[in-house]
């Protein structure tokens, strides 16, 4: 499953590069949600990919369970920044509130022995407030993949990190 699957792009390519796979992608923006579903018929992929609206899992059948859930989420945490309209939704999460219900939702939505990918950032996001949420909804988490854009902002860059997230 992609959730907030924006452009489509993470389903479209899980579809393209694993053998055996169905995929749910959603989003709570329905400019999105049109916009996935026109690229997913691009790729020829209409019968692997369903794409649909949803607010987290309000939209994704009740018994529906998937043995990995990517959620490259809003990555900025600061509460200074409202997250009111359709693009501030694709980047703030004030105090990772949406990421915590998300965490809660996906208890319900994993296989037994199935895993969480999400997206996460030391520079842009808050990593020890995201960690502390982690361990609290029940996760152990490891980081499984880095990369280093070159930014004028930070020295050093901005990383981005890929956590896999099981339940404990
Ligand atoms: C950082 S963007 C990632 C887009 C795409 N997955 C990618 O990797 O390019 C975050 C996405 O999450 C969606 N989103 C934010 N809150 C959501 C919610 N409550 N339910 C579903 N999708 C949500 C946004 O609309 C946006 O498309």
């Amino acid at each position: 499953m992609d959730m907030g699957t924006g452009a489509g792009i993470l389903a479209i390519f899980t579809a393209l590069y694993s053998s055996s796979v169905n995929v749910d992608a959603v989003d709570i923006n329905p400019q999105a949600v049109e916009n996935a579903k026109t690229n997913v018929l691009r790729f020829g992929l209409g019968n692997i990919v369903d794409v649909y609206y949803s607010n987290l899992f309000s939209g994704v059948p009740f018994k529906k369970r998937f043995d990995t859930i990517l959620f490259n989420q809003p990555l900025t945490s600061d509460s200074r920044f409202a997250a009111n309209g359709s693009l501030e939704m694709s980047v703030f999460d004030p105090g990772y509130q949406t990421f915590r219900r998300f965490l809660q939702g996906a208890h319900y939505h994993l296989t037994k022995g199935g895993r969480l990918l999400v997206g996460a950032s030391p520079n842009i996001g808050n990593p020890r407030l995201l960690s502390k949420i982690i361990r609290g909804e029940g996760y152990d988490s490891r980081i499984v993949g880095r990369n280093v854009e070159p930014s004028n902002q930070w020295d050093s860059g901005i990383e981005y990190r890929l956590l896999e997230l099981r339940e404990k």
